[in-house]
């Protein structure tokens, strides 16, 4: 089959003790954050490597070599890195100035109508478009660490071997060091967490905050004893701080609501000042935006509010603005006829192109999800319209994901008997899906007891790859009704070896292999078989997988994966990612010391001793929605 959206056949409650008043934050503070200066955005060095050729030659997995041809043009990056030396040159003086080479500028955002101001940029943008290799001054003092990172970089080896045996989980002790290490500063105060904190890898863009690898870190902030719920609170004022900022890649305005993939503080060692620079997808690989950012930092914000019992963040004017700019981007009237989001591939904890542009599974729970968050959290009043809008879209969507994207063994079967080309509201194959499109590998992969979410479903296309987070994540939401929750698990369960393996877990399973690998992916040399995103092993997943399985009540299946984790994470040094069918290998290019593996495993850990602590991020079943109407289902 050589459709590039069909995988390769495979052969071979809340410590309420511990819950503490949280300090309010006060107006004027979420204000003034917000109306602070212009600050610019821009491609960074670090960015631009590309990995090379040779890398994915030497190819140690299981399955062998992957060939590649490809050349990546030798001036790309030289001139990317000019860019870069232009950019940071531009200091910040308050005002909105668009930079950068006329690929990327993100500047606060300015007032409605403001073309003269607009005008002044464009002239300025085209200005900068030449690019020169030689570093002022002013610029190196720009390019220095900020006090709070070079900090954290310092006191990585200080925490080398040294961490004390206390309540008897030394593992749990280092993590907690190494996480506290991570942290971030901004004018003093913890904003957020490095990506990873490896010495011996090249940062690329590591060194940042990324909003969806703050989740598992903000949780286990939530969870700890006594609960450290102002990095918390930080990153979410300071990151709907970056949401008001105008977003602009190559004349082009991204959406008012859009949240940034990541952000850092810079320090203008001249200036003796610190800014934040945020990435909002105009310097990521790929330059897709991360649609998963806006739905985390929702989920985070309702997880804040639930265990801290402090709603005046959410119900300060400005952050329910922030939760409706982002729903707004997803509720827009359009061409759609499904209620689920149209996405770009990459545009999630998958940001590279991996095949899951369309409708992937990972953005409709996630989508969902947040949805649900908001409904909780937006004011009832005030925000009644939009109330209703969400409460339609919620009825829908789940009616959608609950019917066309599960399968299991009698829907495969039905799916395999489709007939095609059936024309009108009567047809059984609403997609026209072609049953010769469904891969060898999902009949055998498919167990009779057990079902799941297929990665994706649109026009002639079903997706069946299994994708991890979507799938916790709709049972977290309660997306999957109950039955679909327990065949989930179930599915888990009978193809353990296949998606937990001998380090858990699975970020996709199969992976793509030969001729759809170079396809789907691009020849991505990151993403060879068994590697990275393509079948790659991510700890950082345990926490979701620990959540989904106390859920459900099977801590013992979440029992073994941690046990697994816990013969080699911390003696492999915490990687990103591990290689492999059963993810023997740490990962070609994994970082070590990477935040979310930490943090995922604390509250993995967390959740198991206090499985109450799953509240702050599971939501019960919405006995208003219907269930489906058809069961099409073996397992419910
Ligand atoms: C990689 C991952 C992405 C993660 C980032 C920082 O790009 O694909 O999901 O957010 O690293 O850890």
């Amino acid at each position: 089959m050589l459709s590039g959206n069909s995988p390769p056949t495979v052969h071979s409650s809340v410590k309420m003790e511990s819950l503490k008043e949280c300090d309010q934050a006060p107006i004027s503070d979420i204000e003034s954050v917000c109306q602070c200066g212009a600050i610019k955005d821009s491609p960074r060095l670090s960015e631009v490597k590309h990995a090379s050729p040779e890398d994915a030659k030497s190819s140690d997995l299981p399955d062998g070599q992957q060939k590649i041809d490809i050349n990546v043009p030798p001036t790309l990056n030289q001139i990317r890195s000019s860019d870069f030396l232009n950019d940071s040159a531009t200091t910040h003086d308050g005002s909105p100035e668009i930079i950068g080479n006329g690929n990327v500028g993100s500047t606060e955002r300015s007032s409605p109508g403001a073309e003269e101001d607009e005008k002044v940029a464009s002239e300025k943008l085209k200005k900068k478009t030449t690019f020169s290799d030689e570093v002022p001054e002013n610029v190196k003092a720009t390019l220095r660490l900020s006090p709070s990172m070079s900090s954290n970089i310092n006191n990585y080896d200080a925490c080398e071997n040294s961490f004390p045996r206390v309540n008897g989980n030394p593992m749990m002790e280092e993590a907690w060091e190494r996480l506290n290490k991570s942290y971030v500063y901004y004018k003093g105060k913890p904003v957020g967490t490095l990506a990873a904190m490896d010495p011996s890898a090249e940062t690329l863009n590591y060194n940042q905050v990324f909003v969806r690898d703050f989740v598992p870190t903000g949780l286990a902030c939530l969870m700890k004893s006594p609960m450290e719920s102002d990095i918390v609170k930080n990153f979410l004022v300071k990151t709907l701080h970056l949401q008001g900022w105008e977003k602009r890649i190559d004349n082009f305005t991204l959406g008012e609501g859009v949240m940034p993939a990541s952000f850092r503080v810079r320090f203008d060692a001249a200036q003796g000042k610190e800014s934040l620079l945020a990435d909002f997808g105009g310097s990521a690989i790929g330059r897709v935006a991360p649609v998963d950012s806006g739905f985390w930092w929702i989920i985070l914000l309702r997880a804040y509010t639930k265990c801290t019992r402090d709603h005046t963040l959410s119900s300060e004017p400005i952050v329910q603005r922030g939760i409706k700019l982002i729903l707004n981007l997803c509720l827009s009237d359009g061409f759609d006829t499904f209620p689920t989001l149209l996405c770009a591939d990459g545009c999630s904890m998958i940001d590279r192109r991996m095949g899951i542009y369309g409708y992937p599974i990972e953005i409709q729970a996630l989508f969902y999800f947040a949805l649900r968050c908001a409904q909780q959290m937006l004011d009832a009043e005030k925000g009644k319209e939009f109330i209703e809008r969400i409460d339609r879209r919620i009825e829908a969507l789940s009616f959608h994901i609950r019917e066309y994207f599960w399968l299991d063994h009698t829907q495969l079967n039905i799916i395999y008997r489709y007939k095609t080309e059936e024309y009108s509201h009567t047809a059984v194959n609403k997609f026209n899906v072609i049953p010769e499109s469904i891969p060898e590998w999902v009949f055998d992969f498919m167990p009779l007891r057990g079902g799941y979410f297929i990665g994706n479903v649109s026009p002639a296309r079903m997706d069946f790859r299994w994708f991890l987070v979507g799938n916790c994540i709709a049972i977290l939401s309660s997306l999957a009704t109950h039955s679909q929750a327990t065949a989930i698990m179930d599915l888990i369960d009978e193809r353990w070896e296949d998606l937990i393996g001998e380090m858990p877990l699975k970020i996709t399973y199969p992976a793509l292999e030969g001729h759809h690998w170079r396809i789907v992916t691009g020849f991505d040399p990151k993403n060879t078989t068994w590697s990275y995103h393509n079948g790659g092993s991510w700890p950082v997943l345990l926490w979701l997988l620990t959540a989904a399985c106390i859920k459900t009540g099977r801590p013992q299946m979440a029992k073994r994966a941690i046990e697994l984790v816990e013969k080699r994470l911390s003696k492999d040094g915490w990687p990103e990612y591990y290689d492999g069918k059963s993810g023997r290998y740490i990962g070609k290019q994994a970082r070590k010391y990477q935040t979310w593996s930490i943090s995922g495993y604390l509250i993995a850990k967390m959740m198991i001793e206090n499985p109450a602590n799953i509240s702050m991020i599971s939501l019960e079943e919405d006995k208003k929605i219907a269930k489906p109407r058809l069961s099409r289902s073996s397992s419910f």
